[in-house]
């Protein structure tokens, strides 16, 4: 055997001059999750499946060469993942694997290989998709199955080899046809192929439904290629939890938690320190910078990133954030959409919601919710607080209690503080309104008009005192 080209590459094809698609099989319903989600959108690792698929072969192949196959709600699936530039192809009726490859003859008809990937597989990565491609163009075959050595195989279709030496597949066996002794068989069919397309699309018209679930299975290509002559071989994975498939619940989560344990890892290989991994849950795409500490419980979702020397205490939720170097992020925090600088710090038990922009050194604590808000450089706004449209200037000082009255029911108004303004405790600041540099806001004023430069502002009613007026009334009620 020839040494394979290119073997290791991860970004590029393997060097051939040959023209090479990959579809990947999306079109089903995924009756076995009993949702009304199809099954391919359903999130490992805070991605949906098919994601995961496609962002695999966008490193083995152009986009342009991708074609996914869809059927099963094929406008939901196709709208859930926009962007990546691949092609579509609708498969109607889902009638079988082998079905959704007749479906897609035409769109695969100008390539001389196609790559065959299950959309319902996420771990399948590009270097083994090089490998299985490298050991087909090796071999010469019409078909190249991906195969893995499974303790418990049930539920997959079973690699019957023509010897156990040899590369040659004489069929593939699904587990509800397979006779007792082939149901013992390790080596399972991991649901990857490559087809040379002519040899395929000159014999997927012999496929039959005669099966029990009356649907053209795409593994009875391999019987049907071996009596029309051509070559069929299986290549093992070195790693078979990469084409574990995701046809339950249970299976779901076992691959979420894999690829969550595989993100932590390579978290802390890179200098990161997690506490309790399998307490965090922190996504795929997440990127955090060496000598941040994750403490238990945590959850770090979408596109968010961390940098360096932070520290996020436990029972903080932070989505699609970007947070700069040494913040600390105290208990129980919420991070939706924030912009957090260096040095801040956060909570406990904060909320910030979308568009919050806090600067560099600044404070946000218990119990504040912020949203839309730039706060400045060395800023604080420490215990229950509303700011909501707001730009903040740096070292302002918000009072406990402070709320911007942002919405009058029908509209959103902007508040302003500028510079070093200081705001006492219990405030209302009726927006739209603005707050000079360095002025004063008495505490519990309710602010309607804006306060000019270095002024102070009180809004509240005079307080009354009246003398005795405790004792009297004791005295009265005691006369009655
Ligand atoms: C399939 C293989 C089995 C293999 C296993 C590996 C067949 C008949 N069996 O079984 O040998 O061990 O994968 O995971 O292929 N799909 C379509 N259109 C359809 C039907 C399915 O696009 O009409 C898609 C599904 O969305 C899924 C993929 O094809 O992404 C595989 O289908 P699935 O029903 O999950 O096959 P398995 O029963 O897992
Ligand atoms: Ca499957």
């Amino acid at each position: 055997m020839k040494k394979p080209a290119n073997a290791h590459s991860s970004k590029t094809l393997p060097a051939v001059r040959d023209r090479v698609a990959i579809a990947i099989m999306a079109a089903g319903k995924g009756t076995r999750l009993k949702s009304q989600l199809p099954k391919v959108l359903h999130e490992v690792g805070g991605k949906p499946l098919l994601a995961h698929v496609i962002a695999a072969a966008l490193r083995v192949v152009p986009a342009e060469d991708i074609f996914a196959i869809i059927g099963h709600e094929a406008e939901r699936v196709r709208s859930a993942l926009p962007g990546s530039g691949i092609n579509f192809v609708l498969q109607r009726e889902q009638r079988g694997t082998g079905h959704a490859l007749m479906v897609a003859r035409d769109s695969l008809s100008g390539y001389d290989h196609v790559i065959v990937l299950s959309g319902d597989a996420p771990q399948i990565t590009p270097q083994t998709i090089a490998r299985l491609l490298n050991f087909h163009l090796d071999e010469q075959a019409a078909m190249t199955l991906l195969s893995a050595e499974f303790a418990q195989p049930g539920g997959y279709g079973r690699v019957i080899r023509k010897s156990p030496r040899s590369p040659e597949v004489k069929e593939i066996v699904e587990e509800k046809s397979a006779s007792p002794a082939q149901r013992k068989i390790k080596e399972i069919n991991a649901g990857f192929y490559v087809f040379a397309v002519p040899q395929l699309i000159a014999n997927i018209g012999k496929l039959n439904t005669s099966n029990p679930h009356a649907e053209y299975y795409l593994t009875d290509m391999a019987a049907v290629l071996r009596k029309a002559g051509e070559r069929v071989v299986a290549y093992k994975a070195g790693n078979s939890s990469e084409v574990l498939g995701a046809n339950t619940r249970g299976e779901l989560s076992l691959i979420d938690h894999q690829m969550r344990m595989r993100k932590c890892q390579q978290l802390m290989a890179d200098g990161v320190m997690i506490f309790y991994p399998a307490t965090c849950v922190i996504d795929d795409d997440v990127e955090i910078a060496a000598d941040s500490v994750i403490e238990p419980f945590v959850q770090i979702l979408g596109k968010t990133s961390i940098g360096r020397g932070c520290r996020v205490r436990s029972y903080s939720v932070i989505r699609g954030s970007q947070i700069g170097a040494n913040v600390l992020i105290r208990n129980g925090c919420i991070l939706d959409e924030a912009c957090i600088a260096p040095n801040a710090v956060l909570g406990p038990y904060s909320h910030l919601r979308p568009g919050s922009d806090i600067g560099e050194g600044a404070h946000v604590g218990n119990f504040v919710e912020t949203k839309k808000i730039k706060l400045g450089r060395g800023s604080k706004a420490n215990h229950l607080t509303y700011l909501g449209d707001a730009e903040i200037g740096a070292g302002v000082n918000i009072g406990a209690g402070t709320i911007t009255c942002n919405y009058d029911g029908v509209n959103k108004h902007a508040t302003i503080i500028e510079d070093s303004a200081f705001i006492g405790s219990d405030s209302t600041l009726v927006a739209p309104v603005r707050i000079g540099k360095g002025a004063y806001v008495g505490a519990a004023s309710c602010i309607t008009q804006d306060v000019p430069e270095d002024a102070l502002a009180i809004g509240r009613a005079p307080q009354v005192v009246k003398a005795g007026w405790a004792k009297e009334k004791r005295a009265l009620r005691k006369t009655k």
